[in-house]
């Protein structure tokens, strides 16, 4: 019998904190179920002390998921470990996960705590988290800057404390495999009591080191691993999920640990978590690209008909591949729509909701034969179509011509808090014209930092996804749109950003200073 590796996903949290990738409450709930689905052992839901939305959403993630852990972020303050500990109330399975810096940089400049300090901090947060449930994970963050004879002494008095499980953070993405594989074996070993918890690895990728970093903890005896749906995370992200559930599983004969991840969904919870949070996969990624098991040249090609492990060491299918199947037309009625939808995880709170997505799919199913779950996830998801609660702007029309030599137009009117307002702009192209003539209506000073548009299926009738990212007074958000015209989806896309701008969500950083 193989240990079995606990699979943390931190795509809700950690994932979250990547700048324009906050998501809605309903968002994380979505995925949230898509991650059960996976059989995902932890879930982290967020960051409860961030601000009242993000402890609404853990509460709500808690509310509905049954089968995994959902765990809380805690720094070791009071009121943070308080929320955390309101917040997983509901759940059949909760955990808080509570941590304070150890690496001497960020206690001097960061805590401006002396070590004595931060290891009795420690231990009282471990203990206050105890109060509201018996599963505590605990991290000396920015372990990978830290000195081991400390971080010895930190885990022992937690693990004393209460703590059962131990997550090293390389918080800064600075450590090499290696290095990182013998600071467990020693923490392992070094520490008595260390047989009373696990141990686990949380790896940034700043070095694109996170996955390799995190194997090598797991050939060193870690047996938890966190990570990410598509490695999304600050700066250059987390370690991914796939990627390192993948590795485990095509070399078993390398690693004597196992997961229990469903991986046939593992593709859906990729294309949900970019469809949420606008940040698109590179076609080369690993396990999710759209290339990852395309063959191009004509001799591999040759060999994987031949036999196809002379070139492949996993099979599409196995992680959620070639599931694209056509799953309703334009006779498909309400019910067989909402099942379908329920069974990808979206539930309509409201009738009316349900019927303003029915009309939606209707409208779509007149202008595209075949509707793919992947459209599904974009209709739902295209906040450009729905009436949102708070929101400023909305789309009411759009005109656009364009002519070979000529500039560009677009004539746009718009639903600003109750009224409607029309401009005419030219640019150099018709998105442009378009983005030019919102612009000329709400005067937002926005810059805009990104902009890409691609299909949500094959063929040029496909559903066009556009993300956009906006920059206001160093803020960052994503938009999302989609429609089959791109004109249409990139305008909803920023429309969709410059509500969000609007929309007063500040909230607190996990990792800044107390
Ligand atoms: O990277 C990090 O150190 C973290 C901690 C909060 C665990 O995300
Ligand atoms: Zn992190």
């Amino acid at each position: 019998m193989k240990d079995h590796l606990i699979i943390f996903d931190t795509t809700l949290r950690d994932g979250e904190q990547s700048p324009g990738a906050s998501m809605t409450k309903d968002e994380k709930v979505r995925i949230a179920k898509q991650l059960e689905k996976l059989n995902v052992d932890v879930i982290e839901a967020g960051f409860p002390a961030a601000s009242i939305g993000d402890f609404d959403s853990v509460y709500a993630v808690a509310s509905v998921v049954k089968n995994s852990t959902v765990c809380a972020l805690a720094r070791a303050v009071e009121n943070d470990i308080v929320k955390a500990g309101e917040a997983i109330a509901p759940a059949q399975s909760g955990r808080i996960h509570t941590f304070i810096a150890t690496s001497p940089i960020h206690m001097e400049k960061k805590l401006k705590m002396t070590p004595d300090e931060v290891v009795d901090r420690a231990v009282w947060a471990v203990k206050r988290a105890r109060d509201f449930t018996d599963d505590v994970e605990f991290s000396p963050e920015d372990a990978g800057r830290s000195e081991v004879d400390f971080l010895c002494r930190v885990i022992e008095a937690v693990i004393d404390a209460g703590a059962t499980t131990i997550n090293i953070p390389d918080t800064v993405g600075y450590n090499v495999p290696d290095q990182f594989g013998s600071l467990f074996e020693a923490l392992i070993e070094r520490i008595p009591n260390s047989n009373k918890a696990v141990f686990s690895a949380h790896c940034h990728n700043d070095l694109g080191l996170a996955v390799a970093n995190s194997l090598a903890a797991v050939s060193n005896g870690a047996r938890q691993i966190e990570c990410t749906i598509n490695g999304l995370g600050e700066r250059a992200g987390n370690t991914a999920l796939e990627e390192v559930v993948m590795a485990v599983k095509t070399r078993q004969d390398i690693f004597d640990v196992d997961t229990r991840i469903v991986t046939e969904e593992i593709v859906t919870a990729s294309k949900l978590v970019s469809n949420i949070t606008g940040f698109a996969i590179q076609p080369n990624k690993a396990i999710v690209g759209a290339n990852a098991f395309a063959h191009e040249s004509g001799i591999h090609q040759d060999g994987v008909l031949k036999h196809r492990e002379t070139y492949e060491i996993m099979r599409a299918e196995d992680v959620g591949w070639s599931t694209n199947k056509m799953v309703m037309g334009k006779h498909s009625g309400r019910n067989a729509f909402k099942t379908r939808l329920e069974e990808l995880g979206v539930v309509f709170e409201t009738e009316q909701a349900l019927n303003e997505a029915f009309v939606r799919f209707k409208e779509l199913a007149d202008q595209k034969h075949e509707i793919f779950d992947e459209d599904l996830q974009s209709l739902v998801t295209d906040n450009g179509n729905q009436n949102l609660e708070n929101e400023t702007y909305r789309m009411v029309s759009l005109k656009v011509s364009t002519e070979t030599g000529e500039l560009s137009k677009s004539e746009v009117t718009l639903w600003i808090e109750g009224s409607e307002c029309s401009a005419v702009a030219t640019g150099s192209g018709v998105v442009d014209a378009t983005f030019k003539a919102i612009e000329s209506l709400v005067k937002s000073g926005v810059t805009l930092e990104l902009y890409s548009v691609s299909n949500v299926t094959n063929g040029t009738d496909s559903l066009g996804e556009t993300s956009v990212r906006l920059e206001k007074g160093g803020r960052i958000v994503n938009g999302q749109g989609s429609d089959t015209d791109i004109v249409l989806s990139s305008a909803k896309a920023y429309i969709n950003a410059l509500n969000k701008i609007m929309a007063d969500s500040v909230k607190a950083h996990p990792q800044a200073a107390v």
